[in-house]
């Protein structure tokens, strides 16, 4: 009896829990799905589409001409890097021999090999527009219509040394109008993070050569500055463009994901770094400056909850936690900033080690695997301020978007000495090469979830524990998590498959190229080759490469979309796994969050 009431209560608190969580993201959905029409310009698209945009008459942008109605009165400066603040990042690699350099130059020359197949898809059928629709060959313009793929590619090209591809792409650069966009509203992190990034990655690589490249570099960044122009300058994420084209007053906006909000001070600090402007550091810092004064004070202090209010200025209370989609480069910003200064400044580095200690204490977990596996996700928490920190259940996720974190642990590690974090590092990497080798066609979908253990030292399989996880509302009865794992195709240790979508993401193989170049780890290449191996194998089409709809079943039934990062980062990731180690050595760039290298000043 005592144990029946037990298993009650559980079943009760679980089944809060999943409601709070679906409440909580559908929130977050709603607020979202909201701004479109909230924001709607004055302007109708067909004016948005052909505008008289001065940039054609006077060459000049039009974006340069439009006042501030809150300008900053005076300019937070930039901190000088310091020589030698931040320690060598990469392995010291040995000769390889002639057999493992043939063996490398083979896997070179596949991924270099799809990386073309797919650009000629794109110019083939969509030169100048965002994307190619990898099975229609139809042409689509999600991000604003400014050649999102071609400039997304830009530093790939000349990575791969594809240097007549590449002029022909800059020279189409040098004709795109930020005057005139798609879309009503606009992405201010997809538009710094793909276009900013991208450019600024490419002028670095060439050594300013192109002038186009820095030329709309700077049309961009004035562009993106009019965000900033509210009353307390914290930016619109989701930007009315025609409205702020013609001038108009912009309000703030109340809830922003901290992504959008948090990953903006590489592209804006080396706009700045590059052009002597100060205005674009000091947009970023006053971000920052927010979320640093308010990390102590959030419901898990040290980390921000998914959802900010802007408008108030309140950071801390949301109750949402997530190292994943939603908040992800929000935190790897903060490293790479550090590494972008300098280290310049302290503050960077506290608010990235603060952040740390949160992370290590509440947000990892180790999940059970029949093979025993010691590996760790990171889940997320939702934090109501009844129950103790220390008492909070973490919700065993594993998001694809969040195997960005074992490349960040690791650099981290690496920059602030620190062993243990390389360990946890590793263990992070190596959960999501387990996940894409424990799904059937090699491949990690979208979002997952597994069975944290309860012991992270002593975690042996237990398939009633499975199966347990696998069906909570039955959890006495064995046979029907035995059907639901055959319907839904489950491997061991997979108790559900939220999202069984995969669309070209690169986080995964981001952080095994990380790691690789911080450990050397000789293992890592094979792992890596089987992945891209197992993802071309699946996506590839006569266009280019498509995201799939399913990429838990045989035959993954693939959808009509080649989304942008597939050549700035995934293709470009696998290049580089397989490049010597001193091609875009990570102690010579930064990556941003698009895979874009930017240079370091010291
Ligand atoms: C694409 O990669 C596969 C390996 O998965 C390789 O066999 C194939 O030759 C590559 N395609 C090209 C055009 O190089
Ligand atoms: C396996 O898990 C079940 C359910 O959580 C538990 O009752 C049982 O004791 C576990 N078995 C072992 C050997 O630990």
């Amino acid at each position: 009896m005592a144990y029946f009431l037990l298993s009650r209560q559980r079943i009760i608190l679980v089944l809060l829990t999943v409601c709070f969580f679906f409440l909580w993201k559908s929130q977050v959905a709603l607020q979202y799905s909201s701004f479109p029409s909230r924001t709607k310009g004055p302007l109708d698209s067909q004016q948005i589409l052909n505008p008289h945009s001065p940039s054609k008459s006077d060459g000049q942008s039009p974006w340069a001409r439009i006042p501030q109605r809150y300008p900053v009165r005076s300019m937070i400066p930039m901190p000088s890097p310091v020589p030698n603040a931040i320690p060598t990042i990469q392995h010291r690699f040995e000769r390889e021999s002639s057999e493992a350099r043939a063996v490398r130059i083979a896997r070179l020359n596949a991924v270099k090999g799809n990386f073309t197949h797919a650009w000629s898809g794109y110019k083939a059928h969509a030169w100048l527009r965002d994307e190619v629709k990898p099975l229609s060959g139809q042409a689509h313009d999600p991000f604003g219509g400014w050649a999102a793929t071609l400039v997304d590619a830009l530093d790939t090209l000349w990575i791969m040394g594809l240097k007549d591809e590449f002029e022909r792409a800059v020279e189409a650069v040098a004709k795109l109008d930020f005057g005139s966009c798609t879309m009503d509203e606009v992405s201010v992190f997809e538009t710094n993070i793909r276009y900013l990034g991208g450019l600024l990655s490419a002028y670095d690589l060439t050594g300013g050569k192109y002038a186009p490249l820095l030329q709309k570099a700077v049309e961009l960044g004035q562009m993106l500055y009019v965000a900033f122009d509210t009353p307390n300058r914290m930016p619109i994420t989701r930007w009315n463009f025609a409205a702020a084209l013609n001038g108009g007053q912009q309000k703030t906006q109340e809830t922003v994901l901290v992504a959008d909000l948090g990953s903006l001070t590489l592209e804006f600090t080396r706009l700045s770094q590059i052009t002597k402007d100060p205005r674009y550091f000091d947009a970023v810092q006053r971000i920052m400056d927010v979320f640093g004064e308010q990390q102590p004070r959030t419901k898990i202090p040290g980390l921000w909850p998914v959802v900010v209010n802007v408008k108030k200025l309140d950071f801390t209370s949301y109750a949402g936690f997530t190292l994943g989609g939603m908040a992800d480069s929000l935190y790897e910003y903060l490293l790479k900033e550090h590494i972008l200064l300098g280290g310049g400044t302290q503050r960077y580095q506290e608010l990235y080690q603060h952040a740390m200690e949160a992370i290590k204490r509440h947000m990892l977990y180790r999940p059970m695997t029949d093979g025993g596996e010691d590996i760790l996700f990171s889940g997320s928490i939702w934090a109501d301020s009844k129950t103790p920190l220390s008492q909070l259940d973490i919700d065993a996720e594993a998001q694809h978007l969040a195997c960005f974190l074992g490349g960040m642990v690791a650099i981290g590690a690496k920059i602030f000495n620190k062993d243990e974090e390389l360990e946890i590092a590793r263990k992070l990497v190596h959960g999501c090469i387990w996940a894409y080798e424990t799904n059937r066609q090699g491949i990690m979908p979208e979002v997952m979830h597994t069975v944290p253990c309860d012991d992270q030292t002593n975690c042996p399989w237990n398939s009633t524990k499975w199966f347990e996880a696998v069906d909570r509302a039955s959890p006495q009865d064995s046979r029907a998590a035995v059907l639901k794992i055959k319907e839904k195709n489950l491997p061991p240790g997979i108790s559900g498959i939220d999202d069984t979508r995969y669309i070209l993401r690169p986080e995964a193989i981001e952080s095994i190229f990380i790691l690789y170049r911080i450990t050397g780890n000789p293992s890592l290449p094979d792992k890596a080759w089987r992945m891209f191996n197992a993802i071309i194998k699946s996506t590839i089409t006569d266009i280019g490469h498509a995201a799939l709809e399913d990429c838990t079943i045989p035959n993954p039934p693939k959808a009509d979309r080649m989304e942008s990062f597939w050549l700035a980062e995934t293709l470009k990731y696998f290049y580089l796994m397989f490049s010597e180690p001193d091609v875009i050595s990570l102690d010579e760039y930064v990556l941003n969050t698009e895979g874009h290298p930017l240079k370091r000043s010291v």
